[in-house]
């Protein structure tokens, strides 16, 4: 075996003191430092950004926390899947330099106070479904960039609106981070990979396919020359909704940038869906050129 090959010793600590050694110990040697912030459950999406981050970066970082900040009160923070030994070898094989896996106690104690909230892009699709969420979400990351300084952190665009959501408080607060939003991962027939997949039964998964069934019907349409965004929407809420066990929550057609709804065609679009199949929540999403 040549060096090369030789795995790379993977460091996981929930020390935030050792974290800031080694990170500080990188930018001293002036090696460029990529983050990937996930919750675990990890899946081949996650490692995609994973090995986006190792073909980018010299040090690779994976933050791994799952943020009850980001949880509504009836939602599934408690049944939120946990492997962590079997995330900790798909890091590994990745060739991640460190796995930060903090204490829920150590990230939040309980005189914590601070929240960070972007206005405006959190209003509307997740946010007005899920009125806390995002508060959640900006907090935790604007902590994690903190914590790691990464020169890029790493994104999926499944997560359309949170990706847009970091992008803005990183530009707001001055944060120097480069945000790189990667393209979604889906299985072979087209369902976006998700930890929350594995809620899915055979049937309710079948059902689930039915949102990138209506993501592409409104990219058809647009290519075929199709104007009408607001017969588009219906037929992405119509294909949806005649699925067993989906209840749709939106289906729109919207700008990139601004996440506002659009009346008429224009040169980028982003199509975004959110159902509950069943008891489980999906969201997916697809960009239009
Ligand atoms: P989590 O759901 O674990 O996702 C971590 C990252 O993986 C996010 O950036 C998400 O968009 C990306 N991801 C998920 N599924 C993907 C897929 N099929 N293809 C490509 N990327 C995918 O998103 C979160 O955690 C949290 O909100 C977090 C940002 C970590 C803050 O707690």
């Amino acid at each position: 075996m040549s060096p090369d090959s030789l795995p790379r010793a993977m460091l996981i600590t929930a020390d935030f003191a050792e974290l800031r050694r080694r990170v500080a110990a990188a930018r001293h040697a002036g090696q460029l430092i990529g983050c990937v912030p996930t919750m675990g459950a990890l899946h081949a999406g996650h490692v995609s950004l994973m090995q986006q981050a190792r073909a980018e970066c010299d040090v690779v970082i994976v933050t791994l926390f799952v943020n009850p900040k980001q949880f509504g009160p009836q939602e599934d923070l408690q049944k939120y899947p946990r492997p962590f030994e079997a995330d900790g070898d798909k890091c590994r094989t990745v060739g991640v330099d460190l796995l930060f896996q903090p204490d829920v106690r150590a990230m939040y104690p309980v005189q914590f106070a601070t929240h960070v909230a972007v206005d405006g892009l959190t209003a509307a699709w997740e946010g007005a479904v899920r009125p806390t969420h995002f508060r959640g979400v900006t907090t935790v990351v604007a902590k994690l960039l903190n914590l790691t300084q990464p020169d890029k952190a790493y994104f999926g665009q499944k997560d359309f609106q949170q990706q847009a959501i970091i992008r803005r408080m990183c530009r707001d607060l001055d944060m120097p981070t480069e945000i790189v939003t990667c393209p979604t991962v889906r299985d072979s027939d087209g369902l976006a990979l998700s930890s929350r997949n594995v809620y899915l039964n055979p049937s309710e998964r079948a059902s689930g396919l039915s949102l990138y069934r209506a993501l592409c019907l409104a990219r058809d349409k647009l290519r075929a020359g199709e104007k009408n965004l607001a017969a588009i929407r219906l037929a992405m809420r119509a294909e949806m909704e005649q699925t067993p066990d989906v209840a749709v929550d939106y289906a729109t057609i919207a700008d990139p940038e601004s996440l506002v709804e659009l009346s008429e065609p224009q040169s980028r679009m982003v199509a975004l869906v959110a159902a509950r199949v069943g008891p489980t929540r999906l969201i997916d999403n697809l960009l239009i050129p």
